[in-house]
């Protein structure tokens, strides 16, 4: 009897084990990461393979418009049957533990989900928007932000985030320029590298990094009048010199996907464009990450005229290239079918799975599938202050002081009544901005509690008309009050009485974003009404932008004595204006992006051509590039900032103004802090091309360094050139650098006129 137990017992544990063991239990551990991915693929059938290209939206939160599957319990039968190789918006320790559970103990193989998340500017902390953080023009900070987004959200269970988002933009009407760079390729491609770095880290395996994406690929940022996934029809030279280089930057900082985009490019949507994936992206670039396709963009070819049907629209997209579909659902109902009657071939499904596999494998995730899952330390980084004191410090250098006029800025701490006016000073909301992934709503510290908190002064808040009627949210448009004035007589009599207005005026934080193009770009609503009515009262103003995006504020910027761009600077965004209102932080940030004087001169870019007539023939004569009722120049250019201290540069030189092949030069200028406080310059490096075999810009941001000076202290600062800096990419996609001469300019934005000429031979 006893040996009969036994021989049960023995015989139940056996049975259990096997029927318990993956096939993939069978792949040795201690090879290369190629090997295990080979050894993996070779157990999988046809279905399981398109699993893996297959990517859900998660149960809890939504992203683009209704699922196309909206039913859950499809969803988990597709998860139990191991077709489902990714899911977005699932986020907690909890909930990615409930669908990695299904995934590894429930399906033959027991791949692990990849988990993705769009952590734009952070997880549950807030950092500024990706736009204002590029005017920090500080690749330290910059990257520090990225790594405090991966470390929060990787303690949440996210393995991998939709950024950063690369693509130049030159529309301010486009709303998502907030989630850029701006409009410049060097300093985005800077940008862009930083981020993935902080992102990613060096080692994908360690719980605190998380993939990076690099989006959208590509030219979704020239989408036609600034109209969200509008029309983009671009040639080779813009395509290669203005929009390639910053995802070429990813590549460099090893970035492990990249996500496609909705709009067509010269005619092909970038989904199913095999030139933009395989010719370049996978094979001239040899990524060997995969492509991601946007929400639902495979499935959008058909109104795009491209496909007739989602089957064709699967065929397409696997044929250019996309090797994950993000919630078009097409690849797993279609794929299986098109490989068999041959429309797809199985080598190209392999190499998509084999992709997606390999960054499962570095993610370290078939080691441990839970490795993001842990409670604890959930509980420990989740909103810690850690988090919080680097979303201060990047919003305070994310500021940029526009206007100062008779030092009105810093404001003393004590001693004076500030009238406080808008809807914004005090709105914990909008300085969010939009992409907010898991912060509490309305948890921001506003302007109005910063300015509490930081001196002695009386503060006496009105807001005037209310900005924003109802409760805006991310899926809804925002309704801006254009009639209702109550409130506007009782902020001009309060600012009648003080001795500074502090005006917070601008965007709502949903005003900006994915699908929030703007047709107009100034003060929404009746903000410019009560900003003209207090200055008949009073003009001693600081008008502080709160905005996720340049705006034209020709008026203000006529009128207004002080201006602090603030755009929406996240959680700790009142604490870090009220530092620079009172000067306990010296502003430092430059544009990333030029602010246009009115919508009419949009796109409006520093880098723009010249144009065969580019001046004014001073003879009354009309025919030149020019409009006939506005300036051609821009309100502030790319690269302008100003701080309570000032700068000047002298001495501009150059080692020798001849560069030969493979040869360097070195430039160097001396800068000089001529105020009475200490402050920080970025000083930028312009170059333009005088004569080439295509017309080049007037110049071209080549390189920037940040100083701190002490007041009355010089610095000597030296750029390296090399014939990097000179060359460009051919329409026909071709780096080439021409012999001839070029000027190079230095200064603190990208109008300064200290030059020097060098020869290229
Ligand atoms: C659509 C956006 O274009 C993309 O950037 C984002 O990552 C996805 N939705 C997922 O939310």
């Amino acid at each position: 009897m006893k040996y009969f137990s036994i021989a049960f017992v023995s015989l139940l544990f056996l049975f259990v084990s096997f029927r318990f063991q993956h096939p993939t239990s069978t792949i040795q551990k201690d090879v290369s990461i190629e090997s295990r991915v080979d050894s993996l693929l070779a157990l999988m059938t046809l279905e399981e393979k398109v699993g893996q290209m297959n990517q859900y939206n998660g149960f809890w939160e939504v992203t683009g418009p209704a699922p196309q599957d909206g039913d859950a319990a499809r969803k988990y039968e597709h998860l139990r049957k191991g077709w489902v190789g990714s899911m977005l918006n699932v986020t907690g320790v909890e909930n990615v533990r409930t669908v990695q559970r299904i995934a590894v103990e429930e399906t033959r193989l027991g791949i692990p989900l990849i988990i993705g998340y769009d952590v734009i500017h952070g997880f549950k902390t807030l950092s500024p928007i990706p736009l204002a953080e590029a005017a920090s023009w500080d690749m330290n900070a910059i990257r520090k932000s990225a790594e405090m987004a991966a470390l929060e959200a990787s303690a949440a269970g996210i393995h991998w985030t939709f950024a950063p988002m690369v693509d130049v933009s030159r529309d301010a009407r486009w709303g998502r320029v907030m989630e850029g760079a701006g409009e410049d390729p060097y300093l985005g491609s800077r940008i862009a590298f930083e981020r993935v770095k902080g992102f990613q880290g060096d080692d994908l395996s360690q719980p605190h990094t998380i993939i990076a994406t690099a989006k959208h690929f590509a030219g979704y940022g020239f989408s036609e009048s600034g109209r969200d996934y509008n029309t983009v029809d671009v040639g080779t030279s813009t395509l290669y010199n203005e929009i390639f280089p910053p995802f070429r930057a990813t590549l460099d900082a090893n970035v492990r996907t990249f996500m496609n985009s909705f709009n067509v490019l010269n005619g092909i949507p970038a989904t199913g464009n095999s030139f933009l994936q395989r010719e370049i992206l996978k094979g001239k670039w040899e990524f060997d990450g995969f492509v991601v396709s946007d929400w639902g963009s495979i499935a959008e070819m058909i109104p795009h005229g491209v496909a007739r049907d989602g089957k064709q629209a699967a065929q397409i997209a696997a044929n250019a290239g996309s090797d994950m579909d993000m919630e078009s659902v097409l690849y797993v109902e279609h794929l299986v079918d098109l490989v068999r009657e041959g429309k797809v071939k199985e080598s190209d499904i392999d190499d998509a799975v084999r992709r997606i596999l390999r960054i499962k494998f570095e993610l370290g995730l078939f080691e441990d599938p839970y490795r993001y899952c842990d409670p604890e330390r959930e509980r420990d980084i989740v909103g810690s202050d850690q988090i919080k004191r680097a979303s201060l410090d990047m919003a305070q250098k994310s500021i940029v002081l526009l206007k100062n006029e008779g030092n009105l800025l810093p404001l003393p701490k004590k001693g004076k009544t500030i009238a406080l006016i808008g809807s914004l000073a005090k709105d914990k909301d909008s300085p969010l901005g939009s992409w907010r992934a898991m912060v509490e709503p309305n948890s921001a510290v506003s302007v109005l509690e910063g300015l509490n908190a930081l001196g002695e002064n009386e503060i006496r808040y009105a807001e005037g008309p209310v900005l924003v009627e109802g409760t805006p949210n991310f899926a809804i448009e925002v309704k801006i009050n254009t009639d209702n004035r109550d409130g506007l007589s009782e902020a001009v009599s309060m600012a009648k009485e003080a001795d500074v207005v502090v005006m917070v005026l601008g965007e709502n934080g949903f005003q900006s974003g994915e699908a929030r193009s703007r047709a107009d770009l100034g003060l929404p609503g009746l903000q410019q009404e009560l900003l003209e009515e207090v200055y008949k009262v009073n003009q001693n103003i600081v008008l502080v932008l709160m905005n996720g995006r340049p705006l034209a504020i020709e008026w203000a910027a006529n009128h207004i004595p002080a201006i602090v761009e603030a755009w929406h600077l996240g959680s700790e965004s009142g604490h870090a204006i009220a530092s620079v209102l009172h000067g306990d932080y010296n502003p430092s940030g430059k544009l990333p992006m030029t602010f246009p004087r009115n919508v009419g001169q949009v796109p409006i870019y520093y880098n723009y051509k010249n144009t065969g007539r580019p001046t004014n023939p001073g003879n009354n004569v009309v025919f030149w590039s020019h409009y006939i009722d506005s300036p051609n120049e821009p309100l502030f250019p790319f690269g302008y900032g100003l701080s309570y201290t000032s700068f000047e540069y002298q001495d501009l030189k150059l080692s020798s103004d001849r560069l030969s092949k493979g040869g360097e030069i070195e430039l160097s200028v001396l800068v000089k802090n001529t105020g009475k406080l200490k402050g920080k310059e970025t000083v930028q490096l312009y170059i333009r091309d005088m004569v080439a075999s295509i017309s080049r810009p007037v110049r071209e941001l080549k390189g920037f360094q940040q100083i701190e000076l002490e007041p009355g202290e010089s610095k000597l600062v030296k750029f390296t050139i090399s014939e990097q800096s000179l060359g460009f990419y051919t329409n026909f996609g071709d780096w080439v650098v021409e012999g001839g001469q070029f000027k190079l300019f230095v200064g603190g934005d990208s109008t300064c006129d200290l030059n020097a000429d060098l020869y290229f031979e």
